[in-house]
């Protein structure tokens, strides 16, 4: 869980009271008049504070400002005066920059309004129906639903080996870009301090209309952001991204394929409007088409191209018209029309923001919006089931390639094991990616920033490991991160080739280095996967195998969270503390959201040992 989560989870406690005012004018029939009595307050967060739980943090945060509501719709403020009291709150305990507190709440009080209004959830149950382990509901994040897996499973097919000597294609994965058109060169880039919660979500910016004694302009500068992005709570300056393309443009000759596994925009939600994400969404695209003629690249939708972030509602939805991403969704089919001429496949990302294409003979390339599982994409509280019907649309796609004998791949943002991916959609994906296993050749995602993996095993057959997630580290230094992408060497390019990975190489940039240099960030090889692994091949067993020895072995362990963070310094002891170990180990094994049922026998270890 990332500091950008806890942001987001005090920030829909701030919104989920500000949405009980509207939502629910009869809550002042029950409303208990609490003074809301500073020092008391204060000393409380103190406590909390200490607790690491972010949750626990936003329950409490939410629960008092429930309370403070009560007071002031007992008192009949009108709106305008409850949206000031809680960005008086926000900015009273630094929950953000002062600039941020005041444009957060409108930025989702809408759409926040808008779901609690039309979802079934009882002022009683708003703080624990968002937030875990807060008050009496059922969290709505954790809801399962059922599709119909389409019978007919072919008899599993060994994973197909690459074979020697045979041509290769070169794909280049860019994830989590998340460009800052104001990054400011010499701003703050430690921003969160001072700050007592420490929440801040985003630095290196010149919040002008921040005049708070943590932030006067004349306040001296911890750590003054550098011209090529900070590996702090900064997304990354234009000229890093272009200094990267431009090496790649300058390094491999022969790239045949790009994949980008989305978010493109920086972390200021607050800032975020049409205008900004369409005049972005031109410059990258213009930027790939000038570096990259010729090269098809194909992309999948990220949280953050939402506005507000991850909303994304689908056409179930009460108000689909006024309120549904149609816009974004057309410049998705803009955007990607540069590179994918298939009308049905242009019909389907205006409709859904999935598509699939031949990217090459016999090989399917299926991109899919994972947003329809995000747990901050607050439509589907609405309703939950399928959201336009992506998976029975995945389904036909797959059934036909089954047919065809072709290869698929997929590529999305969110890893579906992540806990972010809502609990019902996680669970039939995985249902999806077991019944057509023998065609499911890769998936490439992102969204986490971090360089990681993860292994696919079947519960009903032993834990026979069948698939795995490639998750591509981000170019983006947010948070705490040195700048990376990954360039892949596939078997393809002949017939019946098997469009497996053969190679991976990562790339990274040190902009410390650059920084202090002043000179531009050099790309160099981070590693190459088969080989700083020693891995025999990329088959779900050799994945899996990899995950057991960096569980038995403490130096190896210790080297894959090097790399995990492109740091030496965060982790470092956790090869030392065997619960710090599951906890990485277990994302790996965990490849449907919110089920460690994966990790039993790891914890059967843990227990053992301790
Ligand atoms: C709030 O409004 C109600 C009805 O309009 C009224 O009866 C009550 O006295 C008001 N309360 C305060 C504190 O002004
Ligand atoms: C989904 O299917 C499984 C297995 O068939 C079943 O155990 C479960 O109760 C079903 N869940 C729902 C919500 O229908
Ligand atoms: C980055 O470089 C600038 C000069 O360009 C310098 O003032 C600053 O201290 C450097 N920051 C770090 C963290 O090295
Ligand atoms: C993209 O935006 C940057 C400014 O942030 C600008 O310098 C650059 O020229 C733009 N590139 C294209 C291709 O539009
Ligand atoms: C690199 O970019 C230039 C334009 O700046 C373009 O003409 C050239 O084809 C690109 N090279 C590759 C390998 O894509
Ligand atoms: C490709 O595979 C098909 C079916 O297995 C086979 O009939 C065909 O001869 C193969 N083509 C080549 C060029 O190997
Ligand atoms: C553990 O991993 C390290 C680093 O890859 C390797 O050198 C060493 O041989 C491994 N130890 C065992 C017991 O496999
Ligand atoms: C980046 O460069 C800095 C300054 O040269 C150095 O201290 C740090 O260890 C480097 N980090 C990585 C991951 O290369």
């Amino acid at each position: 869980m990332g500091r950008h989560a806890l942001f987001l989870w005090i920030v829909v406690a701030i919104l989920v009271v500000a949405a009980l005012s509207s939502v629910l004018p009869q809550y002042n029939e029950f409303a208990q008049s609490h003074k809301l009595n500073k020092n008391k307050v204060m000393r409380a967060i103190k406590a909390k504070v200490n607790s690491p739980d972010g949750r626990g943090m936003s329950c409490f945060a939410c629960s008092m400002m429930v309370d403070g509501l009560q007071t002031m719709i007992k008192e009949n403020k009108t709106d305008d005066e409850i949206a000031a009291w809680l960005v008086g709150l926000c900015d009273f305990f630094n929950v953000e920059q002062p600039h941020v507190c005041k444009n957060i709440i409108y930025a989702f009080k809408d759409e926040v309004v808008f779901v609690l209004a039309n979802s079934a959830f009882t002022p009683d149950e708003i703080c624990g129906a968002f937030i875990q382990n807060c008050g009496h509901s059922e969290p709505p994040r954790t809801v399962m639903w059922n599709l119909t897996m389409p019978g007919g499973k072919p008899p599993v097919k060994q994973w197909e080996k690459v074979q020697d000597g045979k041509p290769t294609l070169k794909v280049l994965h860019l994830s989590d870009i998340h460009i800052d058109h104001q990054y400011q060169v010499g701003t703050e880039a430690y921003c969160q301090l001072d700050d007592f919660l420490g929440t801040y979500a985003m630095c290196c910016r010149d919040y002008t209309d921040d005049v708070k004694d943590s932030r006067k302009k004349d306040k001296p500068i911890y750590v003054p952001a550098g011209p090529w992005g900070m590996p702090y709570l900064c997304d990354l300056p234009y000229q890093t991204f272009e200094s990267a393309i431009k090496h790649i443009n300058q390094t491999v000759k022969d790239l045949d394929m790009i994949i980008i596994t989305g978010d493109f925009e920086a972390h200021d939600s607050w800032d975020y409007s049409e205008e900004l994400t369409i005049e972005n969404m031109n410059n990258m695209t213009n930027v790939f088409l000038k570096y990259f003629p010729g090269i098809p690249v194909y992309i999948s939708i990220g949280n953050h191209e939402g506005v507000p972030q991850d909303a994304m509602a689908p056409h179930t939805m009460p108000e689909y018209d006024k309120r549904g991403p149609q816009w974004l969704y057309k410049i998705m089919v803009d955007m990607w029309s540069n590179w994918i001429s298939d009308e049905k496949a242009k019909a389907d990302i205006q409709y859904r923001a999935s598509y699939a294409i031949y990217a090459k003979p016999g090989l399917k390339l299926i991109s899919i919006n994972t947003i329809y599982c995000s747990e901050f994409n607050f439509y589907l509280y609405i309703n939950e089931v399928d959201p336009d019907s992506t998976l029975e649309w995945l389904i036909e796609e797959l059934l036909d390639s089954e047919e065809k004998n072709d290869r698929v791949w997929i590529i999305s943002h969110i890893p579906p094991g992540d806990n972010y991916c809502l609990k019902g959609w996680s669970f039939n994906f995985f249902e999806i990616m077991k019944r057509f296993e023998n065609i499911i050749t890769e998936q490439f995602y992102g969204h986490t920033h971090y360089d990681q993996f993860m292994v696919y095993y079947d519960p009903d057959q032993s834990m026979r490991p069948f698939s795995f997630n490639w998750i591509a580290p981000s170019l983006t230094t947010y948070a705490w991160l040195h700048p990376a992408y990954r360039i892949y060497d596939i078997d393809g390019g002949y017939p019946n080739a098997t469009y497996h990975v053969k190679d991976a190489y990562t790339y990274y940039a040190n902009v410390t280095e650059a920084n202090e240099s002043g000179k531009e960030p050099q790309w160099k090889m981070s590693y190459d996967t088969k080989a700083f692994y020693q891995m025999p091949d990329f088959t779900p067993q050799s994945w899996s195998d990899l995950t057991y020895r960096l569980w038995n072995n403490q130096t190896l362990f210790n080297e894959y969270i090097k790399l995990f963070w492109r740091n030496d310094k965060r982790d470092a002891e956790c090869h030392l503390d065997a619960k710090c170990r599951y906890s990485y180990i277990c994302n790996i094994k965990k490849a449907r959201s919110y089920d460690e049922s994966f990790c039993a026998d790891l914890k059967e270890q843990l227990f053992i040992a301790s």
